[in-house]
C-alpha cells in the first residue's frame, strides 16, 4: 500500500532528463505554439459546434466557449509551471508521480489514454464527416454502409440505435495514414503540422471575415433558449431545465460538451523532453495557443450562430454548412477544405502524444518497456505504441458514434486537469523551494479555480459518462495491481536501498 504512495522525486526526474536513449531536442517556441495550435482547432469547433448550439445552448454557445476557454487557462498556467518544473516527456502523468504518487500516477496516466487515444478516435470521426461534406461538392458519396459506425448514441433514450452501416471507413484511413507518418519521425510530422496549422488558422479567418457579412442579428434571438445554467450533480439537475431524457442543457452543459474543442493545448507539455528550451517554451506555447484558439472560438460562435437559427445548424459539417445554407457554396468548398486539413493536424499531434505517455509510463516499469518503450533505430519515434495507438484509434474510430466518445474524452481530460491543479497546490508546500522557471499567477486562486471550474463542467456532462469514466478507472486499476505495482522501477529503487 505504502509503495502505491511513493512519490518520484524531482531531483530523478531531472536526472532522467540527462539519461541517454532521449527523444531529438528540435523543437522552439514557434514549433511547439504551432504543435498546440494544431492540436486545438478541429473536431471541437468545425463539428460539435453544431450539436452543442442545437440541442445545448443555443446561440449563447459563444458563452459556453467562453466559459470553457476559461476553465482551461487557469489549467493551463498550472500545465505550465510544472513543464518548465519537470519538462520530461509525460505531461500530467509525470506531474502526478512527483507529487501524489505511484498509483495516482497510473490512474491519470490511464486517464490520458481517454484524453489522447479516444479523442483521437473521436477526431478521426469529425474528419470522416468532413471528408464526406468535401466530396458531396461533386456529388460523390461513400457506399451508406461504410459512411457511419454501426450503431448511433440516441441522448434521449440513452440507448444506442443500429444505422444500417458496418463502419466509418474513411475515419478507419486517415487513422492507418497518420500511423504511418508518426512512425517516421516528429521532425518531419512538426514541419507536415505547421503548414496544415497556417491552413486551418487563414480557413477560421475566412469563416469569421466572411462570415461576419453574412449575419442576420435575429438569429441571435432568443439567445439562451435553453438557459444559462445546466448544472446537473449525477444525471440530476440541479440548476436549469432538464433537456430530453434528463438529460442537461444550458450554457454550462454546452460548455461541458465544446470543452472537447480546447483540448490539446496540454498535449505541448508532452513534447517537452523535444524542446529545445523546454524551460522557457514550453509555458509560452501552452499559453499562446490556448489563447489564440480561445478568441478565435468566441468569434466563429458568434458568427456560425448569426448566420444560420441555431435548430437549423446541420449536425455533421455545420460550419460548412452555414456557407451553403447562406448561398456561399464555393465557401463551403474552401470551409470543407480547411476543416479537413485542421482536423488531420488534431489527429497528428493527438497520435503522437498518445505513445509518449505510454512512454513514460514504461521507462517506469508500469507498463511493458520492451513494448512500450521501443524507440526505432533509424527513425528514433515509440514505433511499436504509434502502431498500437493507431489500430485502436482505427477501432475506435470506426465503430463508436461520435457523441459518446467526445463526452467520455471530455471527462476524462477535465479529471486529469483537476489532478495537474491539485498538484501543482501540493508541489508548493511539498517543494516550496525548487526551482520554477514559470511560476503561475495568483496561487492559491488560480489552480482552485481551476479545480472547481472543471468540476462544475465533469458535473455538467450527462450522468452516464460519470459511470463509464469509473469502469474506465476501474480496469486501470487492476491493470495496476496485476502489473504495474509489481514492475515499477520506483520499487526496484527502494528496494535496493
Ligand atoms: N480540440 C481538438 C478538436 O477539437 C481535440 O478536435
Amino acid at each position: 500500500m505504502k509503495q502505491s504512495f511513493r512519490k518520484k522525486p524531482l531531483a530523478l526526474l531531472l536526472e532522467e532528463m540527462q539519461g541517454e536513449h532521449r527523444l531529438h531536442r528540435v523543437l522552439g517556441p514557434v514549433a511547439l505554439t504551432s504543435l498546440g495550435v494544431g492540436a486545438i482547432i478541429g473536431t471541437g469547433i468545425f463539428v460539435l459546434i453544431g450539436i452543442a448550439a442545437h440541442d445545448k445552448a443555443g446561440p449563447a454557445v459563444t458563452l459556453s466557449f467562453a466559459l470553457a476557454g476559461f476553465a482551461c487557462i487557469f489549467a493551463a498556467l498550472c500545465y505550465a509551471e510544472f513543464a518548465s518544473m519537470a519538462p520530461v516527456a509525460g505531461s500530467a502523468y509525470t506531474y502526478a508521480y512527483a507529487t501524489l504518487g505511484e498509483l495516482f500516477a497510473w490512474i491519470i496516466g490511464w486517464d490520458l489514454i481517454l484524453e489522447y487515444g479516444v479523442a483521437s478516435a473521436t477526431v478521426a470521426h469529425g474528419w470522416s464527416h468532413y471528408f464526406q461534406d468535401f466530396i458531396s461538392i461533386f456529388g460523390l458519396s461513400i457506399p451508406a454502409v461504410f459512411s457511419r459506425p454501426p450503431l448511433d448514441f440516441d441522448p434521449a433514450t440513452g440507448m444506442m440505435t443500429p444505422t444500417g452501416a458496418l463502419f466509418d471507413l474513411p475515419a478507419v484511413l486517415v487513422a492507418l495514414a497518420m500511423t504511418v507518418v508518426l512512425v517516421k519521425g516528429i521532425k518531419e510530422s512538426a514541419g507536415f503540422n505547421s503548414v496544415m496549422v497556417i491552413l486551418k488558422v487563414a480557413v477560421v479567418l475566412l469563416v469569421i471575415v466572411l462570415g461576419a457579412m453574412h449575419i442576420n442579428p435575429a438569429n441571435w434571438q432568443p439567445f439562451a433558449p435553453f438557459g444559462y445554467s445546466g448544472l446537473s450533480l449525477f444525471g440530476h439537475t440541479v440548476l436549469g431545465p432538464a433537456g430530453s431524457g434528463g438529460a442537461p442543457v444550458g450554457v454550462l452543459a454546452g460548455a461541458a460538451m465544446i470543452f472537447f474543442a480546447y483540448i490539446g493545448f496540454d498535449s505541448v507539455s508532452i513534447h517537452a523532453e523535444e524542446a529545445i528550451n523546454p524551460q522557457r517554451d514550453i509555458p509560452i506555447g501552452l499559453i499562446t495557443s490556448l489563447i489564440i484558439c480561445t478568441v478565435l472560438y468566441i468569434a466563429v460562435a458568434t458568427v456560425i450562430t448569426g448566420m444560420v437559427p441555431y435548430d437549423q445548424l446541420n449536425i455533421d459539417a455545420p460550419v460548412s454548412n452555414a456557407f451553403k445554407q447562406v448561398g456561399l457554396e464555393w465557401a463551403q468548398f474552401i470551409v470543407s477544405l480547411g476543416a479537413i486539413t485542421g482536423i488531420t493536424s488534431v489527429l497528428l499531434v493527438m497520435m503522437l502524444s498518445q505513445p509518449r505517455i505510454f512512454l513514460a509510463m514504461a521507462r517506469d516499469g508500469l507498463l511493458p518497456v520492451k513494448f512500450f518503450g521501443a524507440i526505432h533505430e533509424k527513425f528514433r519515434t515509440p514505433w511499436k505504441s504509434t502502431i498500437l495507438t493507431g489500430i485502436f484509434v482505427a477501432v475506435l474510430g470506426g465503430l463508436l458514434p461520435l457523441r459518446l466518445l467526445a463526452e467520455l474524452v471530455n471527462i476524462g481530460t477535465l479529471f486529469a486537469f483537476v489532478v495537474v491543479c491539485s498538484a501543482v497546490l501540493i508541489m508548493r508546500r511539498t517543494n516550496p523551494d525548487a526551482v520554477r522557471p514559470f511560476r503561475a499567477p495568483l496561487v492559491p486562486f488560480v489552480p482552485i479555480a481551476g479545480i472547481l471550474t472543471c468540476l462544475v463542467l465533469m458535473f455538467s456532462l450527462p450522468a452516464e459518462n460519470w459511470l463509464r469514466l469509473i469502469v474506465w478507472l476501474a480496469i486501470g486499476f487492476l491493470i495496476y495491481y496485476f502489473y504495474g505495482r509489481r514492475h515499477s522501477v520506483l520499487r526496484k529503487i527502494n528496494s535496493a536501498r
